[in-house]
């Protein structure tokens, strides 16, 4: 098992899943380290956290730049000053460009509120509540060049509830997200996880491209 690997996670707003990294990576023994927490909201309440928890903060406000890439070679450059082996998205709400996506290949995981390849983009609880699903639930998939389309890693399903609302479905989606990112950042700093050629590997199998599914 690798000694140490440093994580970068980006956020934009309340960092729920951050919490769950630190808590579960504080609760498990992991080489798993998260080393510095960006936003490019000064406003974010996930800055809040990652200070109480001891983390470096950094915060890059888009708006202050000069276009996409511009914005892009600044968070690039704030990122490598930590060194991380591993980047993690966490509620980041901003489009990459492709040059920081390949910087970055192999080592960028995202989280997304769906089954993936289901609903990519937004209002996902909504969409598969009018589309009358009986599942739904999370992915975490390898960061490519698609928008929330790259191999996906592990999936967590949530059944559908009759009286769903998206807020309800939203909590309960929410819980699984606080339970597969942390294993899948763990499964990574464990040298478990990789992206192959064709695609997201586990203890050197391929995975299924639906990803390790989890039913709840
Ligand atoms: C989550 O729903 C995640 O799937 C999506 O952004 C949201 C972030 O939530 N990518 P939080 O800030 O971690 O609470």
């Amino acid at each position: 098992m690798p000694t140490s690997c440093n994580v970068v996670v980006l956020l934009s707003g309340t960092g729920s899943n951050l919490q769950a990294l630190i808590d579960s990576l504080a609760a498990a023994e992991t080489p798993a380290r998260i080393c510095a927490v960006i936003s490019n909201r000064a406003e974010a309440y996930g800055l809040q956290r990652a200070t109480a928890a001891g983390i470096a903060t950094r915060t890059l406000d888009h708006r202050q730049f000069d276009g996409r890439e511009a914005f892009d070679t600044a968070l690039l450059e704030t990122i490598d000053g930590f060194e991380p082996q591993l980047v993690v998205l966490a509620g980041f709400m901003r489009i990459l460009s492709p040059g920081f996506v390949r910087h970055y290949s192999g080592r960028l995981l995202n989280i997304h509120p769906s089954l993936l390849p289901k609903y990519k983009g937004l209002h996902t609880h909504q969409r598969a509540l009018d589309a009358g699903d009986s599942e739904h639930g999370c992915s975490v998939h390898f960061v490519t060049e698609e928008l929330d389309g790259g191999p996906l890693v592990v999936q967590a399903v949530v059944p559908v509830q009759p009286h769903d609302t998206p807020d309800s479905l939203a909590k309960r989606v929410h819980q699984q997200e606080h339970l597969i990112y942390p294993l899948a950042v763990r499964w990574f700093a464990e040298g478990r996880l990789r992206l192959g050629e064709q695609g997201a590997m586990l203890d050197g199998q391929s995975l299924p491209s639906t990803g390790h599914t989890i039913r709840t």
